[in-house]
């Protein structure tokens, strides 16, 4: 029962392995819109997974092609969250891109809660964190995200996402909008 007009796209910002895809996919299922995941649109765009778009183009054309299809998903008129990769908002412009498109929403989690919710192969499947040894990946994403903070920050709804399941987040979320 919402009073005034829902925004008509949702960007999810926040680190690998926050949660941006499970609770983009609840809170479309709640919108009853489309639910867009950037990475997967990247690998539709390019023909590649994003590995070997890193592995075989490198990380400078990859960002290239995150800004382009960032924008390319804005202009469909439909409805839409969106699940942005954990370094789309720091490159490009593409953080006030977002903020000028809709509500944009970052899901906070700390490096340590980070690390306890990243499977083996959820590692697998991203080239900047693969290879590293538990410590490693501890001190990279504690450094990444101090770095990322000031883009993250600039989001529209900051949501404390540590510890709670996705349907209560997806919920908060919907409320907030
Ligand atoms: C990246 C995060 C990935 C993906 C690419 C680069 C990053 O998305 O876009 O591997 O720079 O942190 P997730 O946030 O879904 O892992």
């Amino acid at each position: 029962s919402q009073l005034t007009e829902l925004p008509a796209k949702v960007f999810l910002v926040g680190m690998p392995g926050c949660g941006k895809s499970t609770v983009g996919k609840e809170l479309a299922q709640r919108l009853q819109c489309t639910f867009l995941d950037l990475d997967t649109l990247i690998e539709e765009q390019e023909g590649l997974a994003v590995p070997q778009v890193f592995e075989q183009r490198g990380q400078e054309y990859f960002r290239q092609a995150e800004a382009q299809a960032l924008r390319l998903a804005a202009a469909r008129s439909e409805r839409l969250v969106l699940a942005t990769g954990g370094g789309a908002p720091c490159f490009c412009e593409n953080m006030g891109f977002m903020v000028s498109q809709g509500a944009t929403v970052y899901l906070k989690l700390t490096p340590a809660e980070l690390v306890a919710r990243l499977t083996p192969s959820d590692l697998q499947g991203r080239p900047l964190l693969r290879d590293k040894t538990p410590d490693e990946l501890l001190v990279y994403l504690a450094d990444t995200l101090r770095q990322r903070e000031p883009f993250y920050q600039q989001a529209s709804l900051v949501v404390a996402a540590g510890g709670r399941d996705v349907p209560t987040v997806a919920q908060q979320i919907e409320q907030c909008l």
